[in-house]
């Protein structure tokens, strides 16, 4: 998704903004480009088609001299990637503009403005924001002035960065919808749509609220809010060091990411468990009160997260004895609902930026949901700031398109969440005692199966050559299924689907022969035997079997049954362990087909808009 970048300094600021756009590259683009201001007030503007270092080769013979400028990986939606839809857009010589988000009404803006004379170079909906801002600057020569009567007239999601060469010290700013955050350094300041852009310069932030208007100077912030009132926003330090979004010794983040897992669910618990409880106080100074006489709940999230809330379903129904709806956030906020009473309103997002997410979020307020609770990973984020109460995960900056320590991370939250709200409705001290015990050996049980890395690099072999597979899972395991699918489709391209596996029957046997591989995850769990026979229904079509599966089944490896032990797990901490192979397992399909596994084709890190 589009990312935004921009300093106001005493130095020259293409470096800053170069170095800004290689770290958003995890957010998926198509294109990059900067316009940066010199002392002659002139605008400089750079746009190349792919990858940012097709940029920094483009500036290579006549790298751009100024201390204050603008920079965007661009997203396509409105019009083809292409040098001409790239950002920053200008309006003549003297105003540039980036813009992340969507601009609904701008098709009637456009014509309004093409009758005052403007015309468009590109598709976009932005070209019609920096052409109307340049309307009304050239009523007002005021461009802060200008930004907010522009804004007046926009309908949708944006967050902006507007730099003039007639106001040539500062950067005007604001967002509605789309995330934005300023970097506060010493003697210059910065903006950037998320703060790992910025860490090289610094590590102190200001989060900009909707509706927020900010001037930025080398030496000041000023920031008004969405009624022309001027405010204070707090200053927080990032809490993670800076190479915390580096990827070391490893080969790609996603792998970095995969082999944090222990350490980071181990960080998601600290603090909140005892040897035999969850400390419900951990969880939110407000939490008792929130978490008191909910009797239903209601999960919203998308991709990833969404798979991390189908898991909690089984774990509420079954330790809380509370109903429990799962959606994904772009169905939910499109359909009339009806609420149950006392309804808790369960968000679930790495980002806290998705646009459906938030969308669903804000809707849910209004319609009367008893409280709002988040579970995100980056403190600050719009839905950490939106929700009554919010449990952080702890898996740091998550740089790999597809999701993998996040999702981990999420169940262990999920996990607390469950248990809190179960001994409130009943569960026995001592079973909360045995769920504790069993969450608490997860972080050894992670490192026991990163340690199957090779064999199961040996594993992905087999999958090269298909275009097809089918993952199975029973019970809590069919959600690993589906996040098993995800990540094989995102990453190496090949089309994965996953079924429960009593479904088998109903449809997806048809396709079974030996050209579609069969991956199913077997802890050992109640529903064993009933997954035993699901998978005699694979071999007897001679479907080739690779089959995940606590040692203590005793499944035998045979011709077209491969079998990798996992180590004896609860059932109920299962979900999370049984992730993890078939992380490595599509990390290991996409590495020798080549693909590019941080940023896979067509994808975004954090969808931030519709
Ligand atoms: C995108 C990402 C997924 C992620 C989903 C939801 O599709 O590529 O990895 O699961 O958004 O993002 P969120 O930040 O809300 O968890």
């Amino acid at each position: 998704m589009c990312g935004i970048v921009g300093a106001v300094s005493e130095r020259d600021v293409q470096g800053i903004l170069l170095e800004g756009l290689r770290r958003l590259e995890y957010r998926g683009y198509d294109s990059a480009g900067m316009a940066v201001l010199n002392e002659q007030h002139t605008l400089t503007r750079y746009r190349e088609v792919g990858k940012v270092s097709a940029l920094e080769t483009a500036l290579d013979g006549q790298p751009p001299r100024g201390r204050i400028g603008i920079a965007h990986t661009r997203w396509a939606t409105h019009g083809a990637p292409s040098q001409t839809n790239a950002h920053p857009h200008m309006s003549g010589e003297r105003l540039a503009i980036v813009h992340n988000g969507i601009i609904e009404n701008y098709q009637t803006l456009r014509d309004r403005l093409r009758n005052e004379g403007f015309t468009f170079d590109s598709q976009t909906d932005t070209e019609v924001v920096a052409h109307l801002i340049e309307s009304h600057f050239q009523q007002t020569k005021d461009l802060l002035s200008a930004v907010r009567r522009a804004t007046a007239e926009l309908h949708g999601a944006y967050a902006l960065a507007v730099l003039h060469a007639d106001d040539p010290e500062r950067l005007i700013v604001c967002r509605q919808g789309s995330p934005l955050v300023l970097g506060v350094g010493i003697g210059e300041n910065f903006i950037a749509s998320d703060q790992l852009a910025l860490l090289p310069v610094t590590d102190r932030f200001m989060f900009l609220e909707e509706g927020d208007i900010a001037e930025v100077r080398r030496d000041r912030i000023d920031v008004i809010d969405r009624d022309d009132n001027p405010v204070e926003r707090p200053v927080t330090r990032f809490e993670h060091s800076a190479d915390a979004a580096e990827k070391g010794d490893y080969r790609h983040f996603m792998l970095k990411e995969i082999h944090e897992q222990s350490r980071v669910v181990q960080a998601t618990m600290e603090g909140r468990l005892t040897d035999r409880r969850v400390l419900e106080q951990a969880l939110g100074t407000d939490a008792e009160n929130l978490l008191q006489d909910v009797r239903h709940v209601q999960i919203i999230a998308c991709g990833t997260s969404y798979h991390a809330g189908m898991v909690a379903r089984y774990w509420i129904e079954e330790l809380a004895g509370i109903p429990c709806s799962v959606e994904v956030a772009s169905e939910f906020r499109y359909r009339k609902h009806v609420i149950q009473p006392d309804t808790l309103f369960l968000c679930i997002s790495q980002s806290g930026e998705t646009a459906d997410t938030l969308a669903a979020l804000r809707q849910a307020k209004e319609a009367g949901f008893r409280a709002a609770l988040a579970i995100c990973n980056v403190p600050g984020s719009s839905l950490v700031r939106e929700s009554d109460l919010v449990i952080m995960t702890q898996a740091g900056p998550e740089i790999g398109v597809a999701s993998t320590k996040a999702f981990t991370t999420q169940l262990t939250a999920l996990l607390l969440f469950t248990l809190a709200l179960a001994r409130r409705n009943g569960l026995p001290e001592a079973e909360e005692a045995d769920m504790v015990q069993a969450l608490r050996q997860v972080p050894g049980q992670i490192d026991q199966v990163l340690a199957l890395d090779t064999p199961i690099a040996r594993l992905s072999e087999a999958f090269v050559d298909k275009h097809h597979s089918l993952f199975l899972g029973r019970g809590s395991q069919f959600p690993v299924a589906l996040e098993g699918a995800l990540k094989l489709k995102e990453i190496s391209y090949i089309h994965a689907e996953a079924y429960p596996a009593g479904e088998l029957k109903h449809g997806p046997l048809a396709l079974v022969d030996s050209e579609m591989p069969v991956v199913t995850v077997a802890p050992n769990n109640a529903l064993m035997e009933k997954l035993r026979s699901n998978l005699e229904e694979v071999r007897a079509r001679g479907g080739e079997l690779f089959v995940f599966a606590d040692e203590a089944v005793g499944l035998a490896e045979e011709p077209g049954v491969h079998v990798m032990n996992m180590p004896s797990v609860h059932p109920i901490t299962a979900p999370i362990v049984y992730t993890i192979p078939l992380q490595l397992l599509s990390y290991h399909v996409a590495v020798l087909k080549g693909t590019d596994v941080d940023q896979p084709r067509n994808l975004a890190k954090s969808v931030t808009v519709e």
